[in-house]
Order: structure tokens, then sequence, then C-alpha cells
């Protein structure tokens, strides 16, 4: 049920859960499947392994694994969940939406929630979606879930897109924080609708309605023009990182944790050479994972967790960039 609407308050990430499926698909193990070659793939991108659902396994089923990782490390139980945001391009069915089927397998009793596609900027945009409802106090507590099953739409037979792809989940919990010390800080979104020709899966929708013809044409999965896509991304994540520094009055070098987006490492690199960041600062997973569309940044947000680059208090910068074309950029200081 929700609060009259109050004053804005600073809201916090309390918890954090992700989760992977187990199965590995190597670079070894693409070499088997199309014409490529590990070499190929770490050079151009940093990928080295990613993991693949299970027949049957969908990205309610990660999602849900994640958030009650997320509820465990915060202690509580999934009726104190208000909301409950899904970013995902790749729900388990149009409709019913994926938070629907969450909050029934998770047992959210009076929870409310909708899943919001925005593709690789999906959790960036979520997370600032949900932050709404704690900063006005209308919800207490806020659950946001990146998730993706991105096997679900790949053509193991194109190896422009096969190789880049990986399954997985990041859960956070939103709540008001106490100390306006830690906690969200500022936002920066855009997109540009212009580059929608450049990433996108044409079949299934409302325009080219599933047919055996869209079948034939392969329209239900990935297509990228990889090299418009890298240009974009090079140059729009610089530019809102630039611009979220500039207006903050911070330095590169004030970021402990820089969690972009996991696409391609050259283009992660290009970025933390163009704000000057400290290269401990700049967390990447991307050979363990590939990239899991709308779960990277949570799990980005584990792996600086796990290699101790995140402490409560810590200076955060998040960026994304995705199909759309959409773009983020979020400051925070850690506070859990
Ligand atoms: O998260 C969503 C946002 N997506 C992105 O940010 C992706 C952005 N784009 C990229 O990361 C890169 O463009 C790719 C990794 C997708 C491709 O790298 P690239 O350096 O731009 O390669 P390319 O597409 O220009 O292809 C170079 C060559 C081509 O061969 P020719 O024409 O030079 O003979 C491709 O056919 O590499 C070939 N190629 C491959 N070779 C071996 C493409 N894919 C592969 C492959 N293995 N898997």
């Amino acid at each position: 049920m929700s609060q009259p609407v109050r004053a804005t308050q600073r809201v916090k990430i309390s918890a954090l859960g992700t989760y992977v499926p187990p199965r590995l698909l190597t670079n070894a193990d693409l070499e088997k499947m199309v014409e490529t070659s590990n070499e190929w793939i770490m050079s151009r991108t940093g990928i080295r392994e990613r993991h693949i659902v299970d027949p049957g396994v969908a990205t309610s089923d990660l999602a849900v694994a994640a958030a009650k990782r997320a509820l465990a490390e915060r202690g509580l139980e999934p009726s104190d969940i208000e909301a409950i945001l899904v970013a995902t391009v790749t729900p388990d069915m149009f409709f019913p939406s994926t938070a629907c089927l969450v909050q029934h397998k998770l047992g959210a009793d009076g929870a409310w929630g909708f899943d919001l596609s925005a593709a690789c900027s999906a959790f960036l945009y979520a997370l600032q979606t949900g932050a709404q409802f704690v900063a006005t106090g209308a919800h207490k507590r806020v659950l946001v879930i990146g998730a993706d099953v991105m096997s679900s739409i790949l053509d193991y037979s194109d190896r422009s897109t096969c190789i880049l792809f990986g399954d997985g989940a990041g859960a956070v919990i939103l709540e008001a924080s106490e100390d306006d010390s830690l906690g969200l800080i500022d936002f920066l979104h855009e997109v540009d609708g212009s580059g929608g020709c450049s990433l996108f899966m044409p079949g299934g929708g409302s325009l080219h309605p599933s047919t055996h013809e869209t079948v034939d044409q392969k329209m239900h999965y990935v297509h990228q023009d990889g090299q418009a896509v890298f240009k974009y991304a090079v140059r729009k994540m610089a530019e809102l990182c630039e611009k979220m520094l500039v207006r903050n009055g911070i330095k590169g070098t004030d970021i402990a944790a820089f969690i972009p987006h996991q696409a391609n490492k050259r283009i992660i690199s290009a970025t933390a050479d163009r704000l000057s960041l400290r290269p401990e600062s700049v967390i990447v997973n991307i050979d363990r994972y590939g990239n899991t569309t709308a779960g990277t940044i949570p799990l980005a947000m584990e792996t600086a967790r796990q290699d101790g680059k995140l402490k409560k208090g810590d200076l955060v910068l998040l960026a994304s960039v995705g199909a759309g074309f959409t773009a983020g950029a979020a400051l925070l200081r850690w506070a859990c």
C-alpha cells in the first residue's frame, strides 16, 4: 500500500544479491560451434566464458534466486517488499510481466511491480525509478532486479553475436538512508532512438508477429551492427560520466569504484582513460560472465565487493549504454 507523497529523502542500496546459472559456455566451446577463436574473442571483447541456463530455466528463476540472496543479506522476508521492478529484455513471456512471476515465486504478498525495458541500461533506469518511490516516502522497501537470459534470443550460428552474451541476474533492495551522506546522489540518463536499428530483435512484436517466415528469417534473434554500437558506446559512456563528475565537482581520482555495464573490455578501458580513473577503481568481470545485459551492473557490484573494492562510504560511479540507444550514469555513496 503506498503512502501519501512527502518531502524527498536520501535513498540507499541496503542489500545486494546475485545469481548466475552453473553451466559454463567457454570460448573453447564456441570454437566448436562457430568459426571463431579464443584469441579473437579475448582480444576484441575480453570475454573468456559466460554462464548459460539449462532448458526450462527462465529469467524469473534467475531473478528470484538473486532476490532471495538480497533479502537474506538484509534479514528481510519477501512480504517486507512493497514494490518489485524487473529490468529485462528477455522476460519469461510478453505477459504477465516477469515482475508478477517473481512476486508469486518469492511470495512477496502485497507487493506490486512491473518490468522495465531499456536493454543494457535497464538496471540503472530501474534503480532510479525504484528510488523515486522511496524518496517520496511512498514505499519503505523496493526490490530492483536486473535479469536476462540472453541465450534465449541468440543465434548460436552467428559468430558476431553469440560470443558476446551470457545469462545472469542481480538484485538490490532500496530503502531510505538514515545517514544523509550515504546513498544515491545523482543520475543522468538519456535515450537516442535513432540508434534503434543498430541493435534489435525484430521478430515477435506487433510489427512482425511470429510466423514461420519470421522464424525462417531468424527475426527472433539479436541483430547488431557491432561497430555502430561500439562507437556510440565509447563516446556516450565517457560523455555522460564526464558530465556527472563536473556537475558534482568530482575528479576521476575521487571515484573508489567505477562499475560500468560490461559489454566490451575495450569500451570500459576507453571510458576509464578519458575520465583519468585510477586503474584499480575500474571494475571488470566481463571475462567471467560476458554481457548479461540488465544483469551486468549488479554482478559487477558483487565482484567489486568480493575484491574488497566496495566499502561503506565509497564514492561509486555506475554507467551504461545499450540498445535503443539507451545510456545512463549514476553517482552514489555505497551504504551497505
Ligand atoms: O551491451 C549492448 C551493447 N553492445 C555493445 O556494446 C557491443 C559493441 N560492439 C562491440 O563490442 C564490437 O563491435 C564487437 C565485439 C561486436 C565486434 O568487434 P569489432 O572489432 O568491431 O569487429 P568487427 O565487427 O569489425 O569485425 C572484424 C572482423 C570481421 O571480419 P573481416 O570482415 O574483417 O574479414 C568479422 O567478420 O572480425 C570478424 N568476426 C569474427 N571473427 C572471429 C566477427 N565476429 C567474429 C568472431 N570470431 N566471433
